[in-house]
């Protein structure tokens, strides 16, 4: 049933309400008709592939319902419903088990409630109904959910933080097809937007400034569509603008962002200003960028230092670009340097980077080896083939 809404309702407030039901069976498909009446409702019929279809053009909704009848490796969909389905959206799932162990498989890895069939009108207004429409503000279990932070940061001037942070973003979303968010931290000098040939969008400094003035309409202005699935939130503050920007703006902003896209990469300026600590705190990767230079050497370990002092050191990658240029160290002293080979590496890819960078277009789209090396840093991120609970249990929340 479509719910028709004032002109002046915002789209988060359509979103919060929306529940979207994918069932096989016309018992199930009535049971949660009477069970969650008075949201704004659409049941499909279908089962979990369908809402992963969906999923893959439309997030604009605040639960799913899935039926997973007949599907012989429901984790496996799982997985794929996961990988499209953004954060803050709560998922239920209907099936034939009464098995209890995997009622538990599925609430560890994070979705809302299960209920085997038959369903019944009653189960859904005691079992679901609370679960998928609660008023109540979320636990402190429900804020740690989100999205997963990757934050790039360069060991010296020019060392293709800022190329990789666009193009990592880029590939992430096509492959993974989730929804990713750019995020730039240099509000001064920023590159990402004239790489990308695109303008700022107004607010990011305020809302890091002050998080009180940065509710969930200023994503809404402030994220500007790179793609269908990547969204760029920059600023292009004056040089000789004074920022105060704070922790609990940067929380806050992350917090927004998190809700709403599965992946932030976040481009980091060097040194770390104490209040974006809470970036790198919540990141589960961040890639130190560096040159095969003495400079970028040096700077690589004091950068690995500092992440590790703030964040531990499981989350650190070394990521050697520009590999094998001409005039640069050999890559036994780089080993040797780091006192570990890096761990990624991204040789030189040429004057067609530069070029991409003067047109404003994407390196993706003009250098095409760039792909097959982003690929393997792509894999890591996304943990593809990772242990699968693992795996689940952090995109479910
Ligand atoms: N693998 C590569 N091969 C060739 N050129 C590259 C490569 N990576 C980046 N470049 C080029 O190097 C230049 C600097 O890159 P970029 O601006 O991404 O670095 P940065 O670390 O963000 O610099 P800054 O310190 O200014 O923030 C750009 O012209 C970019 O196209
Ligand atoms: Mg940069």
């Amino acid at each position: 049933m479509a719910v028709v809404s004032p002109p002046e309702a915002s789209a988060s407030a359509l979103t919060r309400n929306r529940i979207v039901c994918f069932v096989d069976d016309e018992l199930s498909a009535a049971a949660l008709r009477k069970g969650l009446e008075g949201s704004n409702l659409a049941i499909k019929r279908g089962t979990i592939r369908n809402a992963i279809r969906m999923l893959e053009t439309d997030t604009e909704l605040s639960a799913l319902v899935v039926d997973i009848s007949g599907i012989d490796d429901p984790f496996t969909e799982l997985e794929r419903l996961a990988s499209v389905c953004p954060p803050d959206v709560l998922v239920a799932v209907i099936g034939e088990s009464r098995e209890i162990i995997f009622y538990r498989e599925l609430m560890e890895i994070g979705l809302s409630e299960y209920l085997p069939k038959p369903l019944t009108r009653d189960m859904v207004l005691d079992q679901l109904r609370p679960k998928l429409l609660s008023d109540v503000a979320p636990g402190a279990a429900d804020r740690d959910r989100g999205g997963h932070v990757i934050s790039i940061c360069g060991a010296q001037g020019g060392a293709g933080a800022t190329s990789i942070a666009i193009n990592l973003a880029l590939q992430l979303a096509e492959t993974t097809k989730a929804k990713v968010a750019l995020l730039d931290l240099h509000l001064q000098n920023g590159e990402t937007a004239v790489m990308l040939g695109l303008r700022p969008g107004p607010g990011l400094r305020i809302a890091l400034e002050n998080p009180m003035r940065a509710d969930t309409l200023f994503l809404e202005r402030a994220a500007i569509e790179v793609n269908e699935r990547v969204c760029l939130i920059s600023a292009d503050e004056d040089l000789d603008a004074q920022l105060d920007i704070t922790e609990a703006g940067v929380r806050h902003v992350l917090g927004l962002l998190r809700q709403r896209f599965n992946y932030i990469v976040v481009d980091i300026p060097v040194p770390f200003p104490p209040s974006i600590h809470p970036v790198i705190t919540l990141s589960r990767h961040v890639l130190v960028v560096l040159e095969a230079e003495v400079t970028g050497l040096r700077n690589a370990h004091a950068l690995r230092a500092a992440v590790t002092n703030i964040a531990g050191k499981d989350r650190v990658f070394t990521l050697l670009n520009r590999a094998d240029r001409p005039g640069g160290l050999p890559r036994a002293t780089i080993a040797k340097a780091l006192g570990a080979e890096p761990d990624m590496v991204i040789p030189d890819l040429g004057k067609g980077m530069t070029q991409a960078v003067n047109l404003g277009i994407p390196a993706l789209k003009h250098v095409s080896r760039l792909r097959r090396h982003l690929a393997p840093i792509v894999r890591e991120i996304a943990g593809v083939g990772a242990e699968r609970k693992g795996w689940l249990r952090r995109l479910f929340g």
